[in-house]
């Protein structure tokens, strides 16, 4: 008997491997949205530290490890690698829209409002310029953003790995609005240089965020995909998503 509980456990542990607490919709219900949007309430304490057992990445603060921009746009030509970069404060978004659509395909339109996110980043800017701006240089940046909107359209679709079905998106775009903005560079190689950048930016920050917008909007698509596609990729959907079609 005891022997048999054992074998039953073990095959239940390894059956399931979201946590119990772990939400759970129908895909036939028909407020779906709702169910989703309570299912993040529900995480949203552990969302901050992350859920390692499931592989979900913290989200506050949010970490970019690398991240390569190389870009010619009016007023742009920008070359850099950003390191390190983290930001504070993610995980006080909320969502003021969502649009499910799960009818023989995956897509879901999301808006959220961040309301600060403070950032910290390591820089590497070479042959760039932004206006007349000379904006090279090599050091630390510290940013604080505030009314942060972004508006997120994804289609994802299902994949099987190891007799598993998951779902992973397949194309995201955002658009993101930032309200204000406020920076500061600690630069080791041009320091004066990188002061008069900071002046500027500060002085007209949405002169500069529009600028650099079709980027940010390119960028934050780019890290969404990879940060979804982490979290969906280690939960099963029929862990998520009950009663298939
Ligand atoms: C960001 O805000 C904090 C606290 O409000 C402030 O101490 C810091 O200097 C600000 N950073 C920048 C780059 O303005």
């Amino acid at each position: 008997m005891q022997v048999l509980f054992f074998i039953l456990c073990a095959v239940c542990v390894y059956a399931k491997v979201t946590p119990d607490y772990f939400p759970q919709c129908k895909r036939s219900d028909p407020k779906i949205e709702k169910c989703v949007l309570d299912a993040i309430e529900a995480m949203r304490p552990q969302l901050k530290a992350g859920i390692p057992e499931v592989n979900i990445p913290a989200l506050d603060p949010f970490t970019v490890p690398t991240l390569k921009l190389d870009r010619t746009a009016p007023n742009l030509r920008l070359k850099a690698t950003v390191r390190h970069a983290k930001a504070y404060g993610g995980s006080d978004f909320k969502i003021e829209k969502l649009k499910l659509n799960l009818n023989n395909k995956y897509a879901a339109e999301i808006k959220l409002v961040i309301p600060k996110l403070v950032v910290t980043a390591d820089y590497d800017v070479r042959g760039s310029r932004l206006l007349t701006l000379d904006i090279n240089g090599k050091g630390k940046l510290r940013g604080n953003f505030t009314g942060i909107t972004v508006v997120a359209k994804g289609i994802a679709k299902p994949i099987e790995k190891e007799g598993v079905m998951y779902i992973q998106a397949e194309k995201i775009v955002t658009r993101v609005k930032i309200g204000h903005g406020q920076v500061a560079f600690d630069d080791t190689e041009r320091p004066v240089a990188a002061v008069s950048a900071a002046t500027f930016f500060n002085a007209s920050p949405g002169v500069v965020i529009d600028i650099l917008n079709p980027l940010i909007d390119e960028t934050s698509a780019a890290v969404l995909k990879a940060f979804i596609n982490k979290v969906l990729g280690g939960i099963p959907l029929s862990e998520v998503l009950t009663d298939k079609k």
